[in-house]
């Protein structure tokens, strides 16, 4: 059967793929990649360009161009790009193996959720795009499956083409699979059957998600899942290298406990064979790599120097509201996940203190300080820093992001989120290219939230969709009609559109 180039893909934003976290990593590298505000992005496989629309519209300095095959998905990006005004980006329909040599250089070229789904031709094609159109201190972000952990993902995808007929049409192979799955998860056996087990978790899953990705996950021709090493050893074909994970943390060691890094030393003879081995102690069955030209000298030992012109946000909380950050006395700081942290390091604590008084927008590195400071200062709190952003609990990023904690008198939002809300999406793209579910509710505020109405304003305009029938308002299952209850209800929302980074100061 021959994939349905008319069944479109999601489309959607992802976080993973924001130039500043890929300039962040080069740079602590030791790389000197063109920052966010002033770059230029290629996507490859852009689908309805989901990801990049939103980038291009928060980074106005910044170029971007996304090619696909399908038309269709172009088209339908194109209007977005219309709608929204925006003169910055291009999207383009086009075959990878027909991109026209004379696009350029780019100093971010990104290929998300395309590497493993194409034929071997149009992945070589994928590297050699990456060497000819980087720009020297370019990086190329590349996701794939990834062995051995996709051996357990594969497993339901070859249980259903098995079952599904081959020749049929996709909406009808879609029924199928929809069918087996349901038998499939009424019952199949678990329990001590941990086989069995695993299968359900990956059916619940895959219930609870849409046709477009049962579909291109697991039931269009090519799905190649690979080990690190080879992709690794494809890249270094092209003279590419890698550079690094797009997900920080995940190359860090510290999250398989305080032997794991010895231990994974002693058994790798470098650092792929190193990465291969967290990959086997994790079942990792997707990668999200960074490479760069062969030719990069990269620094590879992480130095908290290198945090000095770097903006710091912390999803760390202070358990005590006065904590001692004078001497070197115990305090807890609780992550969103998890158990709490000890933090006895006084500098430590005045700058985890500091950064919780502004989640959204972060901080700069130097202001995180009570003096000036000096070399040694700046390199033990940036290196106390960087052992915390490995094990995410902190953010590092070069790009001032215009979120705000608090938004002013006539709150805004972005053009894209309010186009979002008015399609009635039950999901936004926040500014930190992430995806962020909404309620009706919700929807109504961010509408409205254009930098031109006041909270008053905004309340009005939801109380008038209310009486003309367009949302409805309840609260434990009872409808609310009073003003002054709604404004509450608004008032009680507003923390969380911030904490979600929707609001721009
Ligand atoms: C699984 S979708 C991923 C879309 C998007 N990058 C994302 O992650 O949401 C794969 C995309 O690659 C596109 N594609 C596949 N082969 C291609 C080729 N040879 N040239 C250009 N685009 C291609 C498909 O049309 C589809 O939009």
């Amino acid at each position: 059967m021959s994939d349905d180039p008319n069944l479109l893909y999601d489309n959607f934003p992802f976080p993973e793929l924001h130039p500043d976290r890929l300039c962040t990593i080069g740079t602590l590298f030791g790389m000197t990649p063109a920052p966010a505000t002033a770059c230029r992005v290629l996507e490859l496989g852009c689908g309805q360009g989901g990801n990049l629309t939103s980038l291009a519209m928060v980074l106005p300095e910044s170029q971007f161009l996304g090619i696909d095959l399908s038309e269709k998905a172009i088209a339908l990006g194109q209007a977005d790009v219309a709608t929204l005004g925006l003169q910055n980006i291009e999207l383009r329909a086009c075959n990878i193996l027909d991109l026209p040599e004379d696009v350029g250089l780019f100093d971010y070229i990104l290929v998300h959720g395309v590497y493993s789904w194409v034929p071997r031709e149009v992945q070589q094609a994928i590297f050699k795009i990456l060497r000819k159109h980087l720009a020297p201190q370019g990086i190329g972000y590349v996701s794939y499956n990834a062995l051995p952990g996709w051996h357990a993902r594969g497993m339901l995808r070859e249980l259903l083409l098995e079952h599904v007929p081959k020749d049929a049409p996709a909406l009808e192979r879609i029924a199928s699979a929809r069918r087996l799955l349901s038998f499939l998860s009424n019952y199949v056996l678990t329990g001590k059957n941990t086989a069995g087990a695993y299968l359900k978790r990956e059916l619940d899953l895959v219930n609870g998600l849409s046709d477009l990705y049962l579909y291109h996950e697991h039931l269009v021709d090519h799905n190649e899942a690979l080990y690190f090493k080879e992709f690794t050893r494809r890249a270094s074909e092209e003279d590419l290298q890698y550079l690094g994970e797009s997900d920080f943390y995940m190359m860090m060691p510290d999250r398989f406990g305080p032997e794991a890094a010895q231990a994974l030393e002693s058994i790798s003879h470098d650092l792929i064979e190193f990465e291969q081995y967290m990959d086997c102690l994790c079942t990792r069955f997707f990668r999200r790599t960074l490479l760069c030209h062969k030719e990069v000298e990269l620094q590879r030992s992480l130095s908290g120097r290198r945090l000095h012109e770097m903006w710091v946000r912390s999803r760390l909380r202070p358990e005590s509201s006065a904590p001692d950050v004078a001497s070197h006395a115990r305090e807890m700081f609780k992550g969103t996940h998890g158990d709490p942290i000890a933090v006895t390091d006084p500098l430590l604590k005045l700058a985890l203190f500091r950064l919780a008084s502004r989640p959204v927008a972060g901080l700069r590195f130097l202001s995180l300080f009570s003096d000036e400071p000096d070399e040694r200062s700046e390199a033990h709190l940036g290196s106390a820093i960087l052992r915390l952003y490995g094990l995410d609990h902190v953010q590092l990023g070069i790009w001032r992001r215009p979120f705000t904690d608090q938004p002013g008198p006539k709150p805004l939002t972005s053009p894209l989120v309010r186009l979002q809300a008015d399609r009635g999406q039950t999901w936004v793209t926040n500014l930190e290219n992430d995806m962020v579910p909404i309620d009706r509710f919700d929807a109504c505020m961010l509408r409205r939230m254009d930098g031109e109405h006041t909270h008053e304003q905004i309340l009005s305009g939801i109380v008038e969709d209310l009486h003309a029938g367009r949302v409805q308002i309840s609260q434990n299952g009872v409808a609310i009609e009073d003003r002054q209850v709604i404004g509450e209800l608004m008032w009680n929302k507003l923390p969380t559109l911030i904490g979600s980074c929707l609001l721009m100061a």
